[in-house]
């Protein structure tokens, strides 16, 4: 197997394409065709820093459209997505992201003191740190929902696989999400830090006890670029036929 990452081989198409604000459907759509797939996957990172111009309902709605193309367990189709733009309810999550923040963050900036390499994990930090101060400035959000009945039985001891089998029917509409959003131009960022309490996230939202939030992707026009992005070379994480053989 080669071990030599190819360029992504689209890169003068997207640099017309990338970033720059649109209302325009058609845009939007030919956006999405011509945007390569592993280009988008190469390039997709978590934007933080967004703008606060509006995003169009209509790249909402494609964005959604397409993470409804992904699998979910028995094909339960068991998804919610809401989409947030309501200043009042966008404060009331930043609050809960805040104080989440305050035990998770705190560990991350312990955590950043010891690193050899303090420099990419204190740019997370800040990028994190930038969010939860601008929360309501961000134009929308799609918090990701499960609704009950697929795979988790209430009150049944089942084997930790089933939680595999429950999250595992949102995250890959997610990803879809995430790329779709990476075609059309847009910051993303994955998030679950707001719902750390999900008894405040029901009530914030409105949820009934059988729809439980999962996971918030946080859209609008990128600030910065987007890639590049740290992950782990392919050889350190294939193994063949048996765990540790290469
Ligand atoms: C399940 C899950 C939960 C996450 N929760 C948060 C979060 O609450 N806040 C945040 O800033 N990033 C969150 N992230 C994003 C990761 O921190 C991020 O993907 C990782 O640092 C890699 O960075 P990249 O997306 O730029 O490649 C989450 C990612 C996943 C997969």
């Amino acid at each position: 197997m080669s071990t030599d990452k190819l360029p992504p081989n689209n890169s003068n198409l997207q640099d017309t394409i990338d970033r720059s604000p649109t209302s325009d459907p058609v845009e939007i759509d030919r956006r999405l065709a011509l945007t390569g797939l592993s280009f988008a996957m190469d390039t997709q990172r978590s934007i933080r820093r967004v703008n606060p111009d509006p995003v169009p309902d209509y790249a909402i709605r494609r964005c959604i459209e397409l993470a409804l193309e992904a699998p979910t367990g028995s094909n339960g189709q068991n998804w919610h997505f809401i989409v947030v733009r309501d200043s009042v309810t966008k404060t009331k999550l930043g609050d809960q992201y805040r104080r989440a923040w305050k035990i998770y963050g705190s560990v991350g900036h312990k955590l950043a003191e010891r690193t050899p390499d303090q420099g990419q994990l204190k740019k997370i930090l800040a990028s994190v740190e930038w969010q939860i101060d601008n929360f309501n400035t961000i134009p929308v959000l799609i918090v990701c929902c499960l609704s009950a009945g697929h795979g988790r039985v209430p009150f049944i001891p089942l084997p930790p696989n089933a939680n595999s089998g429950h999250y595992g029917s949102i995250y890959p509409s997610i990803q879809n999400l995430l790329l779709a959003a990476r075609a059309i131009g847009l910051g993303a960022s994955l998030i679950t830090l707001p719902l750390w309490s999900e008894i405040f996230a029901r009530k914030i939202l409105g949820l009934p006890l059988t729809v439980e939030p999962c996971a918030i992707v946080a859209l609008g026009w990128p600030k910065g670029k987007y890639g590049p992005k740290a992950r782990k070379s392919v050889e350190t994480v294939i193994h063949t036929e048996r765990f540790g053989s290469s």
